[in-house]
């Protein structure tokens, strides 16, 4: 077993620490964060991620998972540095590096010969050779310290199943005996391991990425044709999962996808490739019709209100930018309620988890703690998250408490025969 130091507590950082600790590994992971450092080693775990907490609590009782404040910390002794600290967008679209440039100025000096650094968060091409040559200015002998690219595939929400269930391990490294014993540190898992070249490696992990983005601006696109010619997506969407090439998931049409990772890497990659020289014209469409998805959201809402929607009063349920996860970045609910605020509508919104957080976000916004009262006096109830406590609200009581009985479901998460049958006038996604 091995000493693995995890820089970065987010929901990469804690997965990777927790699931490393739970594989057998020892491991210290550390955060500039003194109050989630305090929290966690206490075993309160900050984010909402099925599975988790048992984890941690799993291996701070069997003392194989602890928290330390800053990267140095964590990075001192350990065989193994996995980086998983943000890589946001930058002005220009690029992945900004400066969180992976500075933590690796900073362990730097304290590596130990045969140390690895690993790269797990999402960096693009490059960033392998860019973090060894960040390390050998900042006093590491490059020669001793292995780099390798180990990029994530989680899912937030489900992240730790997908760390210990992974479809693929995917390890890029010039020197095929640190990857071996990259590999090592998954021995357990049932999985192929893909070791490949660093470049590779980063590619991957952003070619699948968009190419997830794209299956849902496909769908959206296909569901927004079948709107107008009065076909039904869902049976599309069915009708085309059946073939294995395509493949059922992915093909839920929406809002537009958002999160922490499909609007950046979709940006990065358009960077990456318009610094390469290369028009990456089907990406640029992905990213065209997911911005007017939400657009579309907006102008469903103003369809249901009849009228402008300056005074209009909007019922919002849900406000993560999908369900199980209490994670805002880039939601697309935050984008439809902010836009819909803008054209003068006033919007009450409800999340089973996330109210708070909205509420600092968008002051504008009307949060409350009950989705009966989100609809009270409402011309207007939008759907905009698959929370599957929505499904089984009662909707003759919402019926009765709003002012007009109009529905836009961004997520075609309710029965439109059953709604219509209650008297809502109902619109969903491509159907
Ligand atoms: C994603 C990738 O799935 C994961 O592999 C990667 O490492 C990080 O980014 P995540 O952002 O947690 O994970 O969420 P995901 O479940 O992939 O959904 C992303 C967005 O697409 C959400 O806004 C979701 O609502 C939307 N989506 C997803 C759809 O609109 N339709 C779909 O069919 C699937």
């Amino acid at each position: 077993m091995s000493s693995v130091g995890v820089v970065g507590a987010g929901y990469v950082g804690l997965t990777t620490a927790a699931c490393l600790a739970h594989l057998g590994h020892d491991v210290v992971c550390g955060d500039v964060d003194a109050e989630r450092v305090r929290q966690l080693s206490k075993g309160e775990v900050p984010i909402l991620e099925e599975g988790l907490p048992a984890l941690v609590h799993e291996g701070l009782d069997a003392r194989r998972l602890s928290f330390v404040m800053g990267a140095t910390n964590a990075a001192r002794d350990a065989e193994f540095v996995f980086l998983c600290v943000p890589t946001p967008q930058g002005d220009d679209g690029a992945a900004d590096l400066s969180f992976v440039d500075s933590v690796a100025r900073e362990i730097a000096p304290v590596l130990r010969p045969g140390t690895v650094v690993v790269n797990k968060s999402t960096m693009p091409v490059g960033s392998a050779r860019l973090v060894q040559r960040i390390l050998g200015e900042s006093g590491a002998s490059v020669d001793e310290i292995g780099v390798a690219s180990n990029p994530e595939f989680l899912r937030e929400g489900t992240a730790v199943r997908d760390f210990l269930h992974p479809n693929r391990v995917v390890i890029g490294c010039e020197d095929a005996a640190v990857a071996v014993r990259v590999s090592e540190l998954y021995r357990g898992l049932q999985a192929p391991i893909l070791v490949t070249d660093p470049a590779s490696a980063e590619m991957i992990k952003y070619a699948s990425n968009a190419f997830l983005a794209t299956k849902i601006s496909f769908i959206n696109a296909v569901a927004n044709l079948c709107e107008a010619v009065n076909a039904d997506v869902r049976e599309v969407a069915l009708g085309m999962g059946y073939d294995s090439r395509i493949g059922f998931e992915f093909l839920h049409p929406g809002p537009g996808y958002g999160g922490s990772c499909f609007p950046k890497d979709t940006a990065a990659l358009l960077h990456t490739a318009k610094k390469a020289g290369y028009e990456f014209t089907v990406l640029d469409g992905v990213v065209d019709v997911n911005r007017r998805q939400h657009e579309r959201m907006v102008e469903k809402v103003r369809d249901a209100a009849g009228r402008s929607l300056d005074g209009v009063k909007v019922a919002m349920w849900g406000l993560t930018f999908k369900a199980n996860t209490d994670d805002l970045r880039d939601s697309p609910a935050i984008d439809v309620a902010r836009r819909l605020l803008a054209e003068g509508a006033r919007v009450s919104a409800y999340d089973p988890v996330a109210g708070e957080q909205a509420r600092q976000l968008v002051a504008e916004l009307d949060v409350v703690t009950d989705a009966y009262d989100a609809c009270d006096g409402a011309q207007v109830l939008a759907v905009l998250t698959e929370w599957d406590e929505f499904r089984w609200l009662d909707f003759d009581r919402v019926h009765a408490v709003m002012a007009n009985a109009a529905v836009v479901d961004a997520r075609n998460l309710l029965d439109p025969v059953a709604m219509r049958r209650r008297g809502f006038a109902y619109q969903g996604v491509g159907r």
